[in-house]
């Protein structure tokens, strides 16, 4: 009898995934209903449970997430207008108005946190930023599977110092992404893609011609 190779348990082929990341696409924040109907609770809690199953290095969860949903949104927003009027104050009120009730757009908005941790063991900051970047993305495509749409935002008040104090972040923290969730009113439009061969070579140490 010959040897056999050992048979790995490969993972199957997974077309219907394959074609969704082929056609995937964001849903823009602004083309949600706000008011429409949004992740359950169960469901909340599965899409933060598949956001955190990231690539982590050495499994530090260097990331959190702070939830908004119902009438938070709206005193979040406060926060959001007071820093905009603040920054701006040659802007008309009206500005603010509109800036105070950018989380209405979706009925659910999760802030990704990046919470790098200082690793005895050496794993470095930007991979932990890196894994926080992955559970954005993840919490994106986790919501879409579940027939929301959702749009990975930072916008200029993931940068405001005093609407970080107001989300309570720590001098290491960041936003890495608010993550905008809901009910779509229009499908998106196709939207330009890179040549990902003009992006991509294989390594040689031929010097080239
Ligand atoms: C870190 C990060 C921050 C982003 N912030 C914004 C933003 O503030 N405004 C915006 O229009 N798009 C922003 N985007 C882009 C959208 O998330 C998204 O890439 C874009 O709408 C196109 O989506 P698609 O390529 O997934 O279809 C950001 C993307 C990343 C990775």
């Amino acid at each position: 009898m010959t040897d056999q190779p050992e048979i790995y348990p490969m993972p199957a082929p997974k077309p219907n995934l394959t074609e969704f990341l082929r056609r995937r696409r964001s849903n823009l924040a602004k083309v949600m209903d706000g008011d429409g109907q949004g992740p359950s609770a169960a469901q909340l809690k599965e899409l933060l449970t598949i956001a955190g199953r990231v690539p982590d290095h050495r499994k530090l969860s260097p990331w959190r997430f702070i939830t908004f949903q119902g009438q938070a949104r709206a005193d979040f927003g406060q926060h959001i207008a007071t820093a905009f009027m603040a920054a701006y104050p040659e802007m008309p009120h009206d500005r603010s108005i509109f800036e105070g009730q950018r989380l209405m757009r979706a009925p659910l908005v999760v802030a990704v946190i990046s919470s790098p941790v200082e690793c005895p063991r050496g794993t470095p900051e930007w991979e932990q930023v890196l894994s926080a970047g992955a559970v954005c993305f993840n919490l994106c495509i986790a919501a879409q599977s579940m027939g929301f749409g959702a749009q990975w935002l930072t916008e200029w008040y993931a940068y405001d110092t005093s609407v970080q104090k107001a989300l309570g972040l720590s001098k290491t923290e960041k936003v890495a992404g608010f993550i905008y969730i809901g009910p779509v009113t229009q499908a998106p439009s196709e939207r330009a893609r890179p040549d990902i061969g003009a992006l991509t070579h294989a390594w040689t140490d031929k010097p080239s011609a």
